[in-house]
Parts: C-alpha cells; sequence; structure tokens
C-alpha cells in the first residue's frame, strides 16, 4: 500500500470510498463525497491524501483550512475530515496511516493545530483531545470535538474560536 497526494483522477475513486465508508456507518453517507470536491474547488485543502493498493484508491484523508483565534491572535489550522476507507479494509490500520502522514505534513506546513469532530475513542490515540479544543467557540463543541496543538510553542488560549471552511456550511 502507498499513501500519496490526492491527484485531480481520483476524484471519483475518493466518491467512492466515502459513499462506501460512511454508508457502513450508523449516520450513512451525508454528502462526504461532495465536501471533498468543494474543499478542494475552493482552495481550501492544505492536505488530501488517498492510500492506494494494487493500483486502487482504499482510503482517503483531508485535512482543511480552518480560521482560527486564540485570546485574539490568529492561529493557523486545519480541520481533519472527512477520513474514509473501504469497508472491507476496516481495522488494518490505513486510517492511522493517513492520519499520521497527514499531520507530519501538516506540521511541515507550519499548521499550529487541528481539530476534529469523531469519535472519542479514535482520535485520542493521535494526540486530539476534548480538553485541548474546550477554549475554542465552535458550534460543534462537545466531547466529540476534540483538537490537537501541532505547534508545541502555542499555549491553550482562555479563549478563541475555530471555524471550519465554508464548504462546510452556515454552521461551521
Ligand atoms: C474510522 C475509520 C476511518 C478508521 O480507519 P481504519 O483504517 O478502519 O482504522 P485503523 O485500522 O487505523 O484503526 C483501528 C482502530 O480504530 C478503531 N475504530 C475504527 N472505527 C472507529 C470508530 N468509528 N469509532 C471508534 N473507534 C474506531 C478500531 O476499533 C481500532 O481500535 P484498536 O486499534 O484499539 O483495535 C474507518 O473505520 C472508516 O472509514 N469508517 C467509516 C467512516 C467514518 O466513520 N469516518 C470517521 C468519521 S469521524
Amino acid at each position: 500500500m502507498i499513501i500519496r497526494p490526492l491527484a485531480p483522477a481520483d476524484f471519483d475513486a475518493v466518491d467512492n470510498v466515502h459513499r462506501a465508508a460512511f454508508a457502513s456507518t450508523a449516520f450513512g453517507h451525508q454528502g462526504e463525497a461532495d465536501l471533498v470536491r468543494q474543499i478542494h474547488a475552493d482552495g481550501d485543502a492544505l492536505v488530501s491524501l488517498v492510500a492506494e493498493s494494487e493500483g486502487r484508491i482504499v482510503g482517503h484523508t483531508l485535512f482543511s483550512r480552518m480560521e482560527v483565534e486564540a485570546d485574539g491572535m490568529p492561529l493557523q489550522g486545519a480541520g481533519l475530515a472527512p477520513v474514509g476507507i473501504l469497508p472491507d479494509l476496516h481495522g488494518a490500520g490505513i486510517g492511522s496511516a493517513l492520519i499520521w502522514w497527514g499531520l507530519e505534513m501538516l506540521h511541515g506546513q507550519g499548521i499550529q493545530i487541528s481539530f476534529v469532530l469523531g469519535h472519542p475513542d479514535y482520535y485520542p490515540r493521535f494526540g486530539y483531545s476534548a480538553k485541548t479544543a474546550l477554549p475554542f467557540a465552535s458550534p460543534f463543541a462537545g466531547p466529540h470535538f476534540m483538537a490537537l496543538l501541532l505547534d508545541k510553542g502555542v499555549r491553550l488560549p482562555e479563549s478563541g474560536r475555530a471555524r471550519y471552511a465554508p464548504a462546510f456550511g452556515p454552521e461551521r
């Protein structure tokens, strides 16, 4: 298996991955495939990686630009969403590999903080925590809203704000 940046020719395969991956969840597919395309079209994709096995795209993850403010100062932020793996390959470490690679690339881009809205049993293994996200106002605030400081020089603010890219809609 290889992990590499998404290329324009991959969009259809990436659509299929997210449709199948999210159809396998309790919530179903909620437009994740279109979200990926819109984020790219808007120029808000910071890191977009596919996992390819024997010429087939089997997974994808995307980190997109966020507007983040900490005690009135801007922070370079990236939202992790979506991540999807073909259902027959769940649990094989592909999602983890994509996320670790993505975080490494974000760090290289000078991104200071990453947020995710997801399962509290999965994302803490990468360092995401609800506690780190707590000072940041967001419509997604709650136990599933987690953050990870990539810049160890950044201190958690007293208060802040985190907004996803416009592709996420008015409540972002
Ligand atoms: C969630 C997902 C991306 C994880 O990718 P993966 O390649 O299957 O996961 P990995 O093999 O890297 O990691 C497996 C671990 O993740 C856990 N895990 C997988 N999906 C999980 C979920 N939805 N909630 C909590 N834990 C989950 C497994 O229990 C396993 O835990 P363990 O290492 O303690 O045994 C993948 O299962 C998927 O595409 N799911 C459907 C789409 C989805 O839910 N995306 C995330 C939205 S927040």
